[in-house]
């Protein structure tokens, strides 16, 4: 017994529609028999239908009307073509149509039989597929919503955890910069200079082309340079006369008690170099190691001419600040013999008025203007923090 059983039969002779029924009713269908097209458009809008046995030439709508509309307007019913010998042709039209197979008249009735068995197959295999498929489309639509969960799960904690390495490094940062400021107290330099030697190297090292991993390295290298004279006695760093040999040679150790203090702390220690070697000259003159030209990693090359054109250009307590002109006539002196012959032809490369506003902006800041912050976006907001830009 066919599982599926409802046939609409469509034929204007009453002799076949009767013929048709009989043979379809004893093979276990349930036969519907409409003597045109509009007959059996009206019944199909009342039940479903999967297998439609239509004659061709009808009065009215012909069967290949017919089946064009039963192909738009329900794609799941197969359409099983009868026709006469001598309209061989509306035959092929009614396959290239979608008709599952037509049957020329006169008919045998198990032919009949068959037919409508392998277009009801057909169908079902069809739906079958179409169900898998849209199984499949589900599967990839649910699975698709999962992945994007997790992804935006994901974002979270890197947002999450962004933020926190934001927080961490500010603290770092402020933790440095006070520091220094402790130290420049200390060591009596004139107010501003570790501030001005770091803004004044990041301007040569960006002329440099160093890239911001560098940049940041140069940064907290310039910022530490002399934290070792922590470890330099009072009597010697504040001593108000010229100090003996031996007291130079004690003072000079603080480039090296800074470098192994900052040794141990990973984030400074690629800016520990810069602290051992910030007393080095190009010339190989210099200490604790006598390097010369490329030795000398290239921030403590940078940090020797800004020290050194700070140092001429702000007040000291033993003499008034030398002009810029001097200042600069004096670097260039030392071209090839203190200084890196490139980093003094960049230095001189950047316009003098970038060196003023440095300076102005440090005075300005009285130390509040952070020179790990910069202008634009620089402190981390609670709700919206912004990406640390450390220079
Ligand atoms: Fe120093």
């Amino acid at each position: 017994m066919p599982e599926e059983k409802d046939i609409l039969v469509v034929d204007d002779e009453p002799i076949i529609r009767d013929i048709l029924v009989r043979k379809l009713t004893s093979s276990g269908y349930r036969p519907v028999a409409v003597e045109n097209a509009f007959e059996a458009l009206d019944k199909m809008r009342e039940k479903t239908f999967p297998v439609i046995l239509s004659d061709i030439m009808m009065p009215g709508i012909d069967g290949i009307e017919l089946l064009k509309k039963v192909r738009s307007g329900y794609p799941d019913t197969a359409v099983v073509m009868i026709t006469a010998v001598s309209n061989a042709n509306a035959a092929i039209e009614a396959l290239k149509e979608g008709a599952s197979d037509y049957l020329i008249k006169p008919f045998n009735l198990e032919e009949i039989v068959m037919s409508i068995a392998n277009a009801l197959e057909k169908r079902r295999l069809i739906l079958e597929n179409r169900g898998y498929q849209e199984h499949l489309e589900e599967l990839v639509r649910v699975q698709t919503a999962e992945i994007r969960g997790l992804l935006a799960i994901e974002q979270q904690k890197t947002f999450q955890l962004n933020k926190a390495l934001d927080e961490i490094q500010v603290t770092y940062n402020t933790t440095l910069e006070a520091l220094s400021t402790a130290l420049d107290y200390r060591d009596n330099v004139t107010e501003g200079h570790s501030q001005r030697v770091v803004k004044y190297s990041i301007e040569i090292g960006k002329a440099l082309g160093l890239k911001d991993y560098d940049l940041e390295v140069l940064a907290r290298g310039t910022l530490l340079h002399d934290i070792g004279k922590i470890g330099v006695p009072d009597s010697i760093l504040r001593k108000p006369a010229i100090l003996t040999s031996e007291e130079w040679g004690e003072m000079r150790k603080h480039v090296e008690y800074g470098y192994r203090m900052l040794q141990g702390i990973p984030f400074l220690k690629d800016a520990s170099s810069i602290v051992l070697h910030h007393q080095e000259r190009y010339d190989g003159a210099g200490y604790p190691q006598g390097l010369k030209r490329d030795e000398i990693v290239i921030g403590a090359r940078i940090f020797a001419i800004v020290d050194t054109y700070d140092s001429m250009t702000t007040d000291r307590p033993y003499r008034k600040a030398l002009t810029d002109k001097d200042a600069r006539e004096e670097i260039l002196l030392g071209r090839n013999s203190q200084f890196d012959p490139v980093v003094v032809d960049t230095f001189f490369k950047i316009p003098e008025q970038k060196w003023s506003t440095i300076k102005e902006d440090v005075a300005g800041s009285k130390y509040n203007n952070s020179i790990f912050r910069s202008t634009d976006k620089t402190a981390v907001n609670e709700k919206d923090p912004v990406p640390l830009k450390l220079l």
